[in-house]
């Protein structure tokens, strides 16, 4: 029997796709399935997408690297975190990669953001091109989590800040992302993979998103969001 999903914040666009269409297009969205993916995420997913930028406390100038960042929607967002902030986002989705550049495009034109199609183990930066690294709800489809983790750190400058946000293995407990060869990662692990990728005074925090006008129909979300430095 088919099944519909009822991921959080689904709307109109998605709401009505079968669960075995949608569940996948998650770890790459692609064509104008993979479009109205990222709209549905852009919505259900900005409080914590913000919460995150906060939580990597960006300062003026710093060159900052996003890691899976959908269709980019909240760059403006990050942007209006402090003065002269250079943003880069790198997706393995080029249909992703294709909206962010589109709604970004005097961003882009300005020299104030790049973007990129690649895998986070294939990252085309030189070492050291960072200061400040994120991904937020990504790491869930890396084939190898130290892998990417150790992509992420090799682009980071000494001393300079990954920040991680996932859902907790408690929250994804009614999501199906087991079904589909997704990995929920629990704390020790994320821990434990980025001290194997490089990184040190590593922290772990919780965040509840807030609750949705309607509610979300799967209830609140709460989230680890981790921060590592590159040692
Ligand atoms: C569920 S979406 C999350 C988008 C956004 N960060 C958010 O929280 O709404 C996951 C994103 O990670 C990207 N992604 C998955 N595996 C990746 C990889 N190995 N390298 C780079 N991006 C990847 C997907 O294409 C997708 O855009």
């Amino acid at each position: 029997m088919n099944k519909t999903t009822e991921l959080p914040g689904a709307r109109a666009g998605v709401a009505h796709l079968d669960e075995s269409i949608l569940l996948p297009q998650l770890g790459c969205p692609a064509g104008s399935i993979g479009i109205a993916v990222g709209d549905m995420l852009e919505h259900s997913n900005r409080a914590v997408i913000e919460a995150s930028f906060e939580f990597l406390d960006l300062h003026a100038n710093e060159r900052i690297l996003e890691v899976g960042l959908g269709n980019g929607a909240h760059v403006p967002f990050v942007l209006d975190q402090a003065h002269g902030v250079h943003y880069t986002g790198v997706d393995i989705s080029p249909t992703m990669i294709a909206v962010a550049r589109c709604r970004n495009a005097a961003y882009v034109r300005e020299g104030r953001v790049a973007f990129e199609t690649a895998d986070v183990v294939a990252m085309p930066f030189s070492n050291a091109s960072f200061d400040k690294a994120i991904t937020i709800n990504s790491t869930y489809f890396w084939p190898k989590l130290a892998a990417g983790l150790k992509g992420m750190r090799r682009v980071l400058r000494v001393d300079g800040t990954l920040v991680i946000a996932a859902i907790t293995p408690d929250a994804a407990v009614e999501l199906p992302f087991a079904d589909y060869g997704f990995a929920v990662h629990d704390a020790a692990t994320l821990e434990a993979a980025c001290a194997a990728a490089g990184f040190g005074d590593i922290g772990i925090t919780r965040y509840l998103e807030p609750l949705a006008n309607p509610p979300q129909e799967t209830g609140q979300r709460e989230f680890y969001l981790l921060r590592a430095v590159a040692g």
